[in-house]
């Protein structure tokens, strides 16, 4: 069986974006975008902002799970507040380790942490201890700080630190988002542990995941922009993987659909300046797989109303903007 996890992203993969892609379908598990912790146990309300499926079981309208992100290098602080959001429901923890952003890694969390093995298991181990043992307690890697020298030893302190699973973005922090990534270094890491290790990075479509699963051995992956700009990606990847068949991808008429939905369900969000930025990320990320997209971009890019928005969506095409596939609804 293979499993394909949603990636978080920071202002990307909001509590909609995850509605809309779980219900097109593929995904087993979701992980939020990161709560940076730092000095104090947060009240419920930031978890909730973060993760509002809390409210409504741990999973998103599909039924997919989501699992909490946390972010910060003080084991202590990190425990208190993965005790709590377990609490709250979160049916899984996971442990940001890849972050690349200069303001998180100047205050010792994210990525910086990759040069120190002993670091990665004291909070992990501390995360562990803290959560009650059937809610699985995960991490999420890159392949180091500068080097990727430390990369085995990371996942090694992972794991021994009592980690349920181990995702692996496979670059380096100095790397930042620049391709390729180097699936090659996900092999020995996996040899090497009894966790399931998950790959990650640049999946783009079903041909990025065969040459990854080639050169990493590894079937479980976690797409992130990938599923963005092309949002059937997870489920193409599991129809070949566990049927055998291709799976088209929605053609421009469904996405424009999917667009229609996101800038609804964005009407939740107060701030319009967010809904409409929300929403350009989403026609410009498309843009990668739909040329009407990309099209669309560049008479959208410097509007700032989301009606604005959604009016030029309307005139996108000829076609109808409603989706024509039954399984994405509004649900909100
Ligand atoms: C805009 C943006 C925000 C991200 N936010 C997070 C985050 O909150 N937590 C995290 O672990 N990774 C975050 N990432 C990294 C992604 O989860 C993923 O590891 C990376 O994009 C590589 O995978 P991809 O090539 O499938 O996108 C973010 C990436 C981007 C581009």
């Amino acid at each position: 069986m293979t499993a394909v996890t949603l990636a978080p992203m920071e202002g990307v993969v909001d509590v909609y974006m995850r509605d809309i892609l779980t219900q097109i379908g593929g995904f087993d598990l979701c992980v939020s975008e990161f709560v940076r912790v730092s000095q104090n146990l947060y009240p419920a309300s930031v978890f909730y902002k973060y993760c509002p499926e809390l409210r409504t079981g741990g999973k998103t309208a599909a039924g997919v799970p989501v699992h909490v992100q946390i972010m910060g290098g003080e084991a202590s602080v990190m425990a208190e507040n993965a005790a709590f959001v377990a609490e709250l429901g979160a049916p899984g923890i996971d442990i940001n380790f890849g972050c690349p952003a200069k303001s998180v890694n100047r205050r010792d969390a994210g990525a910086t942490l990759l040069q120190w093995p002993e670091r990665l298991y004291e909070i992990v181990s501390a995360v562990r201890r803290a959560v009650p043992p059937d809610i699985p307690v995960s991490a999420k890697m890159r392949l180091g700080f500068s080097e990727k020298n430390l990369a085995l030893d990371n996942a090694l302190a992972i794991a021994a630190a009592g980690a349920a699973k181990l995702t692996v973005h496979a670059r380096t922090k100095l790397e930042g988002y620049k391709a390729p990534a180097h699936w090659e270094y996900l092999r020995p890491i996996a040899d090497a542990l009894a966790i399931p290790v998950v790959a990650n990075g640049e999946i783009w479509t079903v041909q990025d995941y065969l040459r990854c699963r080639e050169i990493s051995g590894l079937k479980d992956v976690m797409i992130g922009r990938g599923a963005i700009a092309r949002p059937t990606l997870a489920r193409e990847i599991v129809a070949l993987e566990q049927q055998g068949v291709e799976n088209p991808a929605y053609d421009w008429p469904n996405v424009k659909g999917l667009l229609v939905t996101y800038h609804e369900l964005l009407r939740d969000m107060s701030n319009p300046d967010r809904q409409a930025g929300r929403l350009k990320q989403w026609v410009k990320l498309l843009g990668r797989t739909y040329p009407e997209s990309s099209e669309l971009f560049t008479r959208v890019r410097r509007l700032q109303s989301p009606d604005h928005i959604a009016a030029e969506l309307e005139h996108a095409s000829l076609l109808s903007a409603e989706s024509q596939d039954p399984k994405v609804g509004r649900c909100y």
